[in-house]
């Protein structure tokens, strides 16, 4: 049986319309569960929408409507822009649903039943943008008089009956699982900074509301409904069954891996874990916090007018091309920045010159010169080994990379022998060899379409459309494109339809000007 496994995305707020920030989380979750799957994985992908708590409550009534309508009609923008990225989810949850609100109340039962819940009264800060508690320590007074969070969300002062989940008693255990399991966050940086805010002590966290009603009620209690994060993070064991706990839960949980981004750490790291165990639950593998875009060096805001929707990038530069930079342009884990200029230049200069035309001119070298049949390699030179050997490496060098989320390394790993057959090209110049060695020609030529399976075998993650265009150039029949069959060469004497060019370059004016 294949491995399983188990990759999930935050679930979205509905009150935002997607933006280029969601697009990201939920593209690196996609690259990851096509590069397992390719790897022989049974993968589950999880993504979806959380459409509890009082901002959506909020976001509802401005527009007059109730909740559930509105969330109805909102969460569909998800999907949609799951369609739009080409993301390969097998599931998409909203919290909304009946599976959910089975899963919630039995998890809260089992905590309840646990000893880990009391009843309590909260009186204190809350921000509704980021649905989170914060202590007076914590706020600074902004220029307009208000306290605000660390995120810059307004504050305001909450005083009702609550339910508090005992996490002050976690502490130790919280810090003992880190310490026993290095891999649990990352990356390293967030690990320390997680690590110092659990040992600078936990208080018990309030996990239930009485002043709106727009959530999951508390099944002995249903004049509290459960705090909007407890109900969100337990949609990633929702999805797998839970409390069902034989079938898909048994199969995929704990999760591999829950990606996140750099402001929703704590409470996949802190909280989630504490909730879990708390309940005899294990909990995930590894939570992986990623770093922020900012826009042509500006934060992100609705205010600023500056939104970018994944579907007017993917209207301007084509699908792959967005794949392909928003992983490529700043390490995974940092913080980057999106500018329209950056955009152009590694379209037009990785992707149309360095990728496109080696394919390209490799291709209609065998289509002109070798009646559009791939040749039949003669003995191989130390220099055409030399090309081959890293390409058909690229499989065992871009695994380690892809299990720690280095994408942007991987990425990398494959323009070094994208690189280098650009220069096995020019230093064999096959146009040469046509009159004086047409045999030798042959092989060189072989060499590159064997190089260029190679790279596009392993960018399917990346790319899919346009790579799973590039194998069919190479006539890669469809059953041989998983990882499987890296290692089965071409076989020459194959037929090869004419090619086609996969990145055309992007004519902008604007930008070509800017360059100069
Ligand atoms: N609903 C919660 C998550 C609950 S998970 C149990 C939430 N939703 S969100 O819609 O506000 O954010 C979802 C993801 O988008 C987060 O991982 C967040 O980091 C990411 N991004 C939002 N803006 C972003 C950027 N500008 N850049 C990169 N990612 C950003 O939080």
């Amino acid at each position: 049986m294949k491995p399983a496994f188990y990759i999930t995305t935050p679930i979205y707020y509905v009150n935002d319309a997607p933006h280029v920030g969601h697009a990201y989380t939920s593209l690196a979750c996609d690259v990851m569960a096509r590069f397992k799957r390719l790897d022989g994985f049974d993968v589950k992908y999880l993504t979806g929408t959380d459409e509890h708590g009082q901002k959506v409550e909020k976001s509802a009534q401005a527009q007059g409507v109730a909740p559930k309508e509105f969330t109805d009609r909102v969460s569909q923008n998800f999907r949609d822009m799951a369609a739009q990225m080409g993301y390969s989810n097998d599931d998409f949850i909203r919290t909304t649903e009946e599976r959910h609100f089975r899963s919630c109340q039995a998890l809260w039962t089992e905590l309840e039943k646990r000893g880990e819940i009391y009843l309590g009264a909260y009186e204190g800060w809350y921000a509704v943008r980021d649905e989170a508690f914060y202590t007076e320590s914590e706020l600074t007074v902004g220029p307009d008089g208000k306290k605000h969070a660390p995120s810059g969300a307004e504050v305001e002062w909450v005083k009702e009956p609550s339910y508090f989940f005992k996490l002050s008693a976690w502490q130790d255990r919280l810090l003992a699982h880190y310490e026993a399991n290095p891999d649990f966050i990352g990356p390293n940086s967030r690990r320390n900074e997680v690590i110092s805010f659990v040992k600078g002590g936990l208080l018990d966290l309030s996990v239930s509301r009485t002043t709106f009603g727009w959530g999951v009620p508390v099944p002995s209690n249903p004049q509290h409904v459960m705090y909007v994060w407890l109900d969100a993070l337990t949609n990633y064991i929702t999805a797998v069954g839970y409390p069902d706990q034989t079938g898909d839960y048994a199969r995929y949980w704990p999760a591999d891996l829950h990606m996140v981004g750099k402001d929703i750490i704590r409470f996949h790291a802190v909280y989630w874990p504490a909730f879990l165990m708390a309940a005899g639950l294990q909990p995930p593998k590894r939570v992986y916090a990623h770093g922020w875009w900012t826009i042509e060096g500006q934060k992100m805001s609705k205010s600023l007018g500056n939104v970018i929707t994944p579907a007017a990038l993917v209207e301007r530069y084509g699908i792959d091309a967005v794949r392909y930079f928003l992983l490529r342009e700043m390490p995974f884990g940092a913080d980057g920045d999106f500018s329209h200029r950056s955009m152009v230049g590694r379209l037009n200069t990785e992707l149309a010159n360095d990728l496109g035309n080696l394919a390209q001119r490799s291709l209609s070298m065998i289509n002109k010169n070798c009646g559009a049949v791939l040749p039949v390699p003669g003995p191989f030179t130390d220099d055409d080994k030399a090309m081959l050997d890293p390409a058909r490496g690229l499989l065992a060098r871009l695994r380690p990379a892809i299990d720690t989320q280095s994408f942007h390394e991987a990425i990398e790993a494959v323009w070094v022998v994208v690189r280098a057959a650009n220069g096995y090209v020019d230093r064999q110049a096959p146009w040469a060899l046509k009159k004086t060695d047409p045999e030798r020609m042959g092989t060189v030529l072989y060499v590159l379409a064997e190089t260029v399976r190679c790279i596009a075998l392993i960018l399917q993650p990346f790319m899919p459309t346009t790579m799973g265009r590039m194998l069919d150039q190479l006539s890669v029949p469809a059953d041989q494109r998983d990882f499987s069959c890296f290692d089965k060469p071409l076989v020459g004497g194959t037929p090869l339809p004419p090619p086609q060019g996969l990145f055309p370059r992007y004519q902008d004016p604007e930008a070509e000007e800017a360059a100069k």
